[in-house]
């Protein structure tokens, strides 16, 4: 068995064994649950794209003065490379959109080479759940970026683990922007995780197809429906399988069992105050330089210094 595969068997176990099942998120993105997301992005009630970019607009207008000479951008998690369209400028000379579903990224990027054909791009495969490498190619000064709101997707505060991690890796005098989500009406949030289009739905439910492609597990996608609910207590969405009836599966040798109306968390997405983000990245040994924020403030992008 391949070693991504052997990960993937052994993280499903792991979360499907516990008491509240979960199964990671990176897990939705093959090339259909990647197609899936960006018709998320694209949906009206999915508020949190059009304010990022919103907040990208004007952002382009200052990064030609915040930052002086020839750049790179780093994507961290880039997907569609969508957003970063807004920000390149002559003088970025190199795109390195880092991601684990890199054939989905290097097939979004073609058409960046053809508006701008004297930028280099160079897509990668990471997995940044994990402690992970940032390649440090002695290029131009680098910018780095973590948009979408993915810093709300970490399990346990994990995400402390995750900005120390980069800082670390790409060491002093640095900067990262970050797009975070803040915390606003309930329904304003459930609504963008339940699409009326139901294309949440489709991108959550995939993961039975991409399981059973990898491990015939018997898991059959009809037994199942998706819900997305905005935990108060916790200050989240959550996003949820659910089983329709009492089943059983596979996952190589191991039985599993779930009852009716039993859930699978598969998606988590942590919202935050301008206050509790500036706090987590001043623990993570950040320098929260400045936030911009849409115009219903639905949403900030963060400028952190290492
Ligand atoms: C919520 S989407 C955001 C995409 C894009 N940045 C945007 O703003 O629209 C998360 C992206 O991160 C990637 N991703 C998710 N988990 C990952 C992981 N553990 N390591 C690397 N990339 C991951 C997905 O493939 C996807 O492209």
């Amino acid at each position: 068995m391949k070693k991504d595969k052997k990960n993937f068997l052994k993280e499903l176990k792991e979360g499907l064994s516990k008491k509240n099942k979960t199964i990671p998120s990176k897990f939705h993105y093959d090339l259909l649950g990647s197609k899936y997301f960006e018709k998320i992005t694209q949906q009206k009630e999915y508020y949190p794209t059009r304010k990022e970019k919103e907040i990208l607009k004007k952002l382009s207008k200052r990064i030609p003065f915040l930052f002086s000479g020839d750049l790179s951008f780093v994507e961290i998690g880039s997907g569609a490379a969508d957003k970063i369209k807004i920000l390149l400028n002559k003088k970025v000379k190199y795109y390195i959109p880092l991601d684990i579903s890199v054939d989905f990224v290097k097939k979004s990027v073609a058409n960046l080479k053809k508006k701008y054909p004297n930028l280099k791009v160079k897509p990668i495969k990471i997995d940044y759940s994990k402690p992970f490498k940032i390649p440090n190619f002695k290029i131009t000064k680098k910018i780095y970026f973590f948009l979408g709101s993915s810093i709300g997707n970490f399990h346990n505060k994990k995400e402390i683990n995750f900005l120390k991690n980069i800082r670390k890796s790409i060491g002093k005098k640095n900067y990262l922007f970050v797009g975070v989500d803040l915390i606003k009406n309930k329904q304003i949030l459930e609504n963008a995780y339940n699409d009326k289009n139901g294309y949440t739905s489709k991108f959550s439910l995939n993961l039975i197809n991409i399981i059973n492609r990898n491990f015939k597990s018997g898991l059959n996608i009809k037994n199942f429906y998706y819900k997305g609910i905005f935990n108060d207590r916790l200050k989240c969405i959550q996003g949820f399988l659910v089983s329709k009836i009492n089943q059983s599966f596979f996952l190589g040798k191991k039985k599993f069992f779930l009852k009716k109306n039993e859930n699978i968390q598969v998606e988590i997405s942590n919202k935050f105050t301008t206050r509790s983000f500036s706090q987590l990245s001043r623990l993570a040994g950040w320098k929260v330089k400045k936030y911009w924020l849409d115009n219903q403030k639905y949403f900030a992008v963060f400028l952190l210094k290492s």
